[in-house]
């Protein structure tokens, strides 16, 4: 592994069979010609905080042009799949009457789901590496919600809700966000000078990444999982939402764990003929309190404070994931946290960042190119 790769992917760490049907992808990636987000009353963004935001959109199509210059790209952020998965989400039978929001508004009412596993990191690589865990990323799609959607696609019913394995996003805001893109740029994905000089803000991210690398994952069914950001919760609340495991069951990390070792322990977990469902209880921790940060992705709500209520449950029944055709269309989904109900608008800069930066990396990957030469795979 070169000095540059491994640098890398230190950085890193901060970061029936469905069918989505073609139509849907379109419209999904029709979403690009959104306009940006109108501020929510719960919400202040610093000045100089939407052309920081346009800045970063532009330098997200110049790192995939960096990574992949034979021009074949992948995700922006979460490149690196453990699979994608049908799955059922049922909202509770018994969820308290304050919770019936958006898609949680009828009791018992099912979506059919398809959920993509991942690693954060921005390129492929193997799911341990030399400098340790990376985050991990749980992507939810409900398909055939009701109501008012955000993006005004053509068609698109969703409601995606993008999870990450702790409850603290690595960076508080915008400006932060838009110093280690450059230096990602500048650097080869090499972000250790963003540490170079420290201040409270980059402490907040230094506190985050420690916690990642002690955080390990033996099977990315058996995680908790975190929106980190908050969500409108109704046109008059804000919320978080996580999933927690209903069983306790911890599948030890492998001694030494191979390339793919997550994929590997999900399949075995959810094989058809030995393998059981993995349920997950869907959580709501509503802002009972003014002083629980919005504009600060890094910020934890204590749960303490704000005690998380199960809504719904999701139950992923035992399958053959791992096939050719799904694991194509797992490569075609686009997920964006701005894919759902009006009234569960993303709010906080962060955010507001990812309005455009989800859309600008579906778009990129997803344009016809013709290669210049064969992928690079690093193993
Ligand atoms: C609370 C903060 C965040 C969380 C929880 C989060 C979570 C995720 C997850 C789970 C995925 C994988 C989606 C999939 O499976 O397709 C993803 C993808 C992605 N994330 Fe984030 N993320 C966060 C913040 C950000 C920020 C600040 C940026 C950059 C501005 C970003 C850029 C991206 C990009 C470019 C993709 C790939 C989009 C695509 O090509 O479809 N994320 N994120």
């Amino acid at each position: 592994m070169t000095i540059r790769r491994s640098a890398s992917i230190a950085a890193a760490a901060l970061f029936t069979v469905f069918t989505i049907p073609r139509q849907a992808i379109r419209a999904e990636q029709a979403g690009a010609d959104a306009t940006a987000p109108q501020l929510t009353k719960f919400e202040k963004a610093p000045q100089g905080e939407a052309e920081q935001i346009a800045q970063i959109i532009a330098l997200t199509t110049q790192l995939l042009q960096m990574r992949y210059p034979e021009g074949m790209a992948r995700r922006g952020v979460h490149p690196k799949d453990h699979g994608c998965v049908k799955a059922t989400f049922t909202v509770d039978r018994d969820i308290p009457e304050n919770y019936r929001v958006g898609v949680f508004a009828t009791p018992g009412r099912t979506y059919p789901a398809w959920i993509r596993f991942s690693n954060a990191t921005p390129f492929l690589a193997p799911d341990l590496g030399k400098g340790g865990p990376d985050s991990r990323g749980m992507a939810i799609k409900l398909i055939g919600v009701e109501g008012d959607t955000l993006l005004n696609e053509p068609g698109a019913k969703t409601q995606d809700f993008l999870l990450i394995n702790l409850p603290g996003f690595a960076f508080p805001n915008v400006s932060e966000y838009l110093e280690v893109t450059k230096i990602q740029l500048a650097n080869h994905d090499d972000i250790r000078p963003f540490f170079a000089q420290m201040t409270p803000e980059k402490e907040k991210t230094r506190a985050v990444v420690a916690k990642i690398k002690q955080t390990n994952v033996g099977n990315p069914l058996e995680s908790p999982y975190f929106s980190a950001a908050p969500f409108l919760f109704g046109p008059d609340r804000v919320a978080k939402f996580s999933v927690t495991p209903r069983s306790a069951e911890k599948t030890p990390v492998p001694e030494n764990p191979g390339t793919n070792y997550l994929r590997e322990a999900m399949k075995k977990s959810l094989d058809p003929a030995i393998g059981k469902p993995a349920v997950f209880d869907f959580k709501v921790q509503l802002r009972n309190d003014d002083s629980l940060p919005i504009e600060d992705a890094t910020a934890e709500w204590p749960e303490t404070t704000a005690t998380p209520q199960n809504v719904a449950t999701l139950e992923i029944d035992p399958q053959n994931f791992d096939n050719p055709f799904q694991v194509t269309e797992c490569e075609h989904v686009a997920f964006t946290p701005w894919h759902g109900l009006t009234a569960h608008q993303p709010i906080g800069g962060i955010n507001r960042l990812r309005h455009g930066v989800y859309i600008e990396s579906s778009k990129f990957r997803h344009q016809p190119k013709e290669p210049t030469g064969f992928p690079k795979w690093p193993w």
